[in-house]
């Protein structure tokens, strides 16, 4: 799991988007962090100690005063115990004090003793996020060595106004978490990613594709970012994001349809990338001519032939081009034969290493949150997989090439 061991304190000061961050540390936990809370006593009209006692599995830090009990000097140990202190939401007022040392209550005399990485989302109505104050308190705290503040999103408010002064969505708050708890052995790296599958045209309104959703792909993108790479993505159609990585991480995403599409979007982005991981599902095989116009069943017609030429192998391509520096990773997705066929394709394809996907393994494929994979390498050495989640799948695979 992604935050497997880590100790992560969320502060909650006293705005609506407060009843949020139970979701926030559900999703923490889930990615195996363990998760301790301290708010404002304004924090608790928006959410109950109760529900936020729950979902953290700890008794929840409010109130600095009172002295006889095992929270009496938790404003001094909980910086201690955590990895990384989230504010969200953070208010005008809990910015201000924080900008300016005030250390006051149980939220911001644990925020004035913590020397560890600090993440701050900030909420709050428009004209409030726009006074001269807060913009001052978010540009004295974002000069910090230690604070990362994200920005105010765009959108409905609660007051009814539409603006900026949204609390970013919580999957943003976790991506920015991940990343700020992950060391950065990608850093100055440029990474090419392709993913999910190409659909090839047979007219305007009907194409061959594949089952491929690109997840193996994007989890592989996400893994390279949070390390700190500056990636490059070129996708497939897929129903997929990585929108909430975006703000804080160089990445681009190049969306292409077929396979020569992609060839040519992965032909450029080669030539000055570090690591090249080819995880699409690209189509073999392409209509030889798309017709212009829908093609019409005729009277009596009882077949159909389509005519297909084959599509330029991208992994071959850029394996005769590869420089030494370069390092080239191919996926192999096989049915049969699989340890052979995908050793024939390490060596054809001049990669440094290729995974092997089989469909023979119930939850490893297409479309899954999990797969069973094994890295095989060009001096024959293989690395053989446990069923885990595609995240911790892309992470062995970066490990690999560290
Ligand atoms: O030969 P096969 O298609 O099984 O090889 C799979 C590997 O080759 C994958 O890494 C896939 O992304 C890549 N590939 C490619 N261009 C193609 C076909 C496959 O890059 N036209």
């Amino acid at each position: 799991m992604r935050l497997a061991g880590k100790h992560i304190l969320v502060g909650i000061s006293g705005g609506i988007a407060a009843y949020k961050i139970p979701e926030l540390i559900r999703l923490l936990k889930k990615a195996g962090a363990d998760v301790q809370v301290v708010t404002t006593k304004n924090a608790l009209e928006f959410v109950t100690n109760l529900t936020l006692q729950t979902v953290s599995g700890h008794k929840v830090y409010t109130d600095v005063f009172a002295a006889i009990n095992e929270h009496s000097t938790e404003h001094i140990s909980l910086p201690d115990w955590a990895d990384l202190m989230i504010i969200a939401p953070a208010t005008a007022n809990i910015l201000g004090k924080m900008a300016h040392g005030i250390a006051d209550d149980a939220l911001t005399t644990t925020f004035a003793a913590m020397r560890k990485p600090v993440l701050i989302a900030p909420a709050m109505n428009t004209n409030m996020y726009e006074s001269p104050a807060t913009q001052q308190a978010i540009s004295t705290l974002s000069q910090w060595s230690n604070i990362s503040m994200l920005d105010c999103a765009q959108g409905e408010l609660a007051c009814g106004t539409i603006g900026k002064g949204r609390m970013q969505e919580i999957d943003t708050i976790v991506a920015a978490a991940t990343y700020a708890l992950t060391p950065k052995t990608l850093l100055g790296k440029r990474v090419l990613i392709t993913a999910g599958p190409t659909q090839e045209a047979i007219d305007p309104v009907r194409y061959i594709t594949n089952a491929s959703t690109g997840k193996m792909g994007y989890a592989l993108a996400k893994a390279c970012l949070k390390k700190g790479a500056d990636v490059t993505l070129v996708t497939g159609p897929c129903n997929l994001s990585l929108q909430e990585w975006q703000r804080f991480t160089p990445l681009t995403i190049i969306p292409v349809t077929s396979a020569a599409n992609m060839y040519e979007a992965t032909l450029s982005a080669f030539a000055t990338a570090d690591i090249s991981i080819l995880c699409a599902a690209v189509a073999d095989f392409t209509p030889t001519h798309t017709a212009t116009q829908k093609i019409k069943k005729q009277p009596g017609q009882s077949s159909m032939t389509i005519d297909m030429t084959c599509t330029i192998d991208i992994a071959a391509t850029l394996g005769q081009q590869k420089r030494k520096e370069q390092t080239l990773v191919g996926f192999a997705l096989e049915t049969h034969d699989e340890l052979k066929n995908a050793q024939r394709k390490l060596q054809s394809k001049n990669l440094d290493m290729i995974v092997l996907n089989s469909l023979q393994d119930a939850g490893a494929g297409f479309g899954t949150d999990t797969n069973k994979v094994t890295l095989l390498f060009p001096d024959g050495t293989q690395k053989n997989l446990p069923l885990i989640s595609k995240e911790e799948v892309a992470d062995e695979i970066i490990n690999q090439l560290i």
